[in-house]
């Protein structure tokens, strides 16, 4: 049977607002705020008729507990899909979500699915990182990796090491933009517009709803990133402030093939190009960026100039600027996580992914002068993901 692969577009995205490990979501559970989001994308796109829907992809890095038992098919019957709409997990750590969307959107080019939930979801306070690892010994004892590659905040410290000219001071005013640059986005109203509200409950002080995002500190200052300690290095150069911290969230998108979204009169945010996962030493995991990046654009047939967006996800302020000195971009360019990133509103491991594409969704409205745009981030065990989008609003060459 001859074979035409489709287009593949994002619809719509959201996600929960993103919480402190211990805090906002202390007593929530990780599927119930995947079912917040899933239903959330149903209640914004009415046109999609829920048996529509033909796959629930959801990522979580610990898949345990509430965030196991196959949790994209928990969470969709939880969310009140009908129940012939299949579910399956997925792991890929850091980029869960991100390859939820590349795997489901892969289905979608092929045929097998018209329209397809992605999403991911980590509860970093319920499932401390590493929880329940059970590491082959023989990873240590016939060095296949050095010991530092399984503590991130480590590589990142190694990084420092590789690249002299990321100094401290570099990674701290990095940070600082972040947070700056998240401030103002959420002052200018831009954040809140993708975040589903979650109703919580807390022991002590009973019901709450979480309407926005508990990580940011607007207060840093350059002064007080100085003073905070390094705890993966004696005189280290990784912080608390120049890091993402430990973070709740879950995130969710639609994606379908162009014709459908046509055929049903759902929105089309981006158009899916092309994608690339890539592997390198795990010691150094941040730079995973920059070899998935330049496979994606060799795939796409680009180069670097042609992406005129990036939202990069911040695991650690000197694993951007790595990707930025590669790429020959400045630190404080515009066009680079526009709206702050993870080490202001927080990582959410296997959820992050989604949180980008929303943004960069975002922003290709604003930007018709923009054709190309890229979600990228780093992964654990030495990997990187990227993803580039093309923007349908683009204007075309003036
Ligand atoms: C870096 C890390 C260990 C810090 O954890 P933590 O100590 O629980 O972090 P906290 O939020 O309590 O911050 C530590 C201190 O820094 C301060 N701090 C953090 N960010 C700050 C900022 N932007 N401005 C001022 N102070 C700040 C806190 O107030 C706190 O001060 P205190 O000790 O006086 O209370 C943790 O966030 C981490 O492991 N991050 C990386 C997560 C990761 O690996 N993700 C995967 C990536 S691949």
């Amino acid at each position: 049977m001859p074979r035409t692969v489709r287009d593949v577009v994002f619809v719509d995205g959201v996600r929960t607002p993103f919480g402190k490990a211990g805090g906002l979501y202390a007593e929530t559970r990780a599927d119930d705020l995947v079912v917040r989001v899933i239903r959330e994308l149903l209640r914004r796109n009415p046109q999609l008729p829920p048996n529509r829907v033909d796959e629930v992809a959801i990522a979580a890095t610990t898949q345990i507990g509430d965030q196991g038992l196959t949790i994209g098919r928990t969470a969709a019957l939880l969310a009140g899909l009908p129940k012939s709409v299949p579910g399956f997990a997925i792991d890929r750590m850091c980029a869960g979500a991100m390859t939820a969307v590349t795997t489901v959107g892969s289905g979608i080019a092929m045929g097998a699915y018209d329209v397809a939930i992605a999403g991911g979801v980590e509860h970093m306070g319920r499932h401390p990182m590493g929880e329940g690892v059970d590491p082959n010994p023989r990873f240590l004892a016939e060095k296949l990796v050095d010991p530092s590659a399984l503590v991130m905040g480590a590589t990142a410290e190694n990084l420092h090491d590789q690249f002299p000219a990321i100094t401290k001071e570099r990674a701290d005013r990095f940070a600082l933009a972040s947070q700056q640059r998240y401030a103002k986005a959420l002052a200018e109203g831009r954040i809140q517009a993708d975040l589903v509200t979650v109703a919580t409950r807390s022991q002590e002080s009973g019901w709450g709803l979480a309407s926005a995002d508990e990580p940011p500190r607007p207060d840093t200052s350059l002064e007080k990133l100085a003073t905070l300690r390094t705890p993966f290095r004696p005189h280290g150069r990784v912080t608390a402030g120049n890091a993402a911290g430990l973070n709740d969230g879950a995130t969710g998108c639609l994606l379908a093939a162009e014709e459908v979204a046509q055929e049903l009169g759902l929105p089309v945010a981006m158009r899916l190009v092309s994608y690339a996962y890539a592997g390198v030493e795990p010691e150094v995991m941040g730079v995973g960026p920059i070899p998935a990046t330049e496979k994606a654009l060799r795939l796409a047939g680009l180069s670097i100039s042609d992406i005129g967006l990036f939202e990069i996800n911040e695991a650690f302020a000197v694993q951007v600027l790595a990707f930025l000195d590669h790429f020959g971009i400045a630190d404080d360019d515009p066009r680079v996580n526009p709206w702050g990133g993870a080490i202001a509103v927080g990582h959410p491991l296997a959820s992050s992914g989604v949180r980008l594409m929303i943004q960069l969704a975002r922003h290709f409205a604003a930007h018709p002068e923009v054709r190309y745009g890229l979600t990228t981030m780093c992964v654990g065990l030495g990997m990187g993901g990227a993803v580039i989008w093309e923007n349908p609003a683009w204007e075309g060459d003036k």
